[in-house]
């Protein structure tokens, strides 16, 4: 871009001509874009319009203290999340922890170690980035998830606990951050497809025709199709597609056998299952946990994988034998995975 205008703005607020100089050239060397305002008023007020990345806030200013600035900065949805670091001459401790309860992200103490200055600005900026994507992330994923409860009223909160149930076995499973991640948002998301199914499939009490089975097996389809356009898609949507398979290759949308079959989609079928027998559904009631286990271990290399079941089973027995509700929230566990 010419202008750079892809590069970060800091917004400078500081009283001092010569200091605001020294600022605006480091910035500037370090390539970001910068602009500078000499009290607190107008730092509040070009926080607000100018919508800054980043602000080096002086609490010495003129008209309004840095520190006031920054809680009111806080208190405003928009600039809530803006980065700020609070750069003062005053050394005390107790300066430092005011600029942090007031909402500050970092601090720099007057006179500056340059470097220091810089590495502190990176970090804040990279930190906002991140949390920002997370944010987007998050917002998307949930509110889809919101939708599929709706639609599938019976099913309320099932996705949740789906995703908690997921998580556990799959860092008992040993899996990296990033696909544990993958996890949860496809727990999360695994019965999307089922807004492409008419209601009176979805909440039939007794059994379903040919033909209504037939529209139902649609939904893991229509569900990767539904989540393709989703940033790191390729991490859940084969989890989404393949939530129905079966170990023995009786599953469904591609019949896919053993190993072949995902395996964020096996952890997903598994505790599917099992969340399912031991909830209400509208053609039967609720299982004990003990019926299901003995289900899941029935079924260990038929329906599930093995290795699988047997580690879920250890989860579920020991947290029932130390008095815990098996599985965390899945909002606990999305936080606790990315
Ligand atoms: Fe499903």
């Amino acid at each position: 871009m010419p202008l750079g205008l892809d590069r970060e703005l800091v917004l400078i607020a500081e009283d001092d001509l010569a200091n605001q100089a020294l600022l605006a050239r480091l910035l500037e060397r370090a390539g970001y874009r910068s602009f500078a305002v000499g009290d607190g008023r107008e730092a509040l007020h070009a926080a607000m319009e100018e919508h800054p990345d980043l602000i080096l806030l002086d609490i010495g200013l003129p008209a309004m203290n840095g520190l006031d600035v920054c809680r009111r900065l806080r208190a405003d949805p928009r600039t809530v999340a803006l980065p700020i670091i609070l750069v003062t001459g005053q050394t005390e401790s107790r300066h430092v922890v005011a600029g942090l309860d007031a909402g500050a992200d970092d601090f720099v103490r007057k006179p500056y170690d340059e470097a220091e200055l810089m590495a502190r600005v990176r970090s804040v900026l990279r930190l906002a980035r991140v949390t920002a994507e997370m944010v987007g992330a998050h917002g998307v994923i949930a509110a889809l998830a919101n939708a599929v409860e709706a639609k599938d009223a019976p099913t309320e909160l099932h996705c949740q606990r789906l995703a908690g149930f997921a998580h556990q076995l799959g860092m008992r499973a040993g899996l990296e951050p990033q696909d544990l991640k993958g996890l949860v948002f496809g727990a999360l998301l695994h019965d999307i497809g089922k807004i492409g199914v008419s209601d009176t499939i979805l909440t039939k009490a007794g059994p379903l025709t040919a033909l209504e089975w037939d529209a139902m097996r649609q939904h893991p389809i229509i569900g990767e199709r539904i989540a393709e356009p989703l940033a790191s898609a390729s991490r859940f949507a084969p989890i989404i597609r393949s939530h129905h398979e079966r170990w023995d290759g009786q599953g469904y949308p591609d019949r896919l056998q053993g190993e072949q079959i995902p395996f964020g989609a096996r952890i997903v079928g598994l505790v599917d299952a099992y969340d399912a027998i031991i909830h209400d559904r509208p053609y039967r009631a609720a299982r004990t946990v003990g019926a299901a286990l003995e289900e899941i271990r029935r079924l260990a290399g038929v329906q599930f994988d093995p290795e699988l079941a047997r580690l879920f089973v250890e989860i579920v027995e020991r947290d029932r034998e130390e008095g815990r509700v098996p599985g965390i929230r899945g909002l606990e566990a999305l936080r606790a995975a990315v």
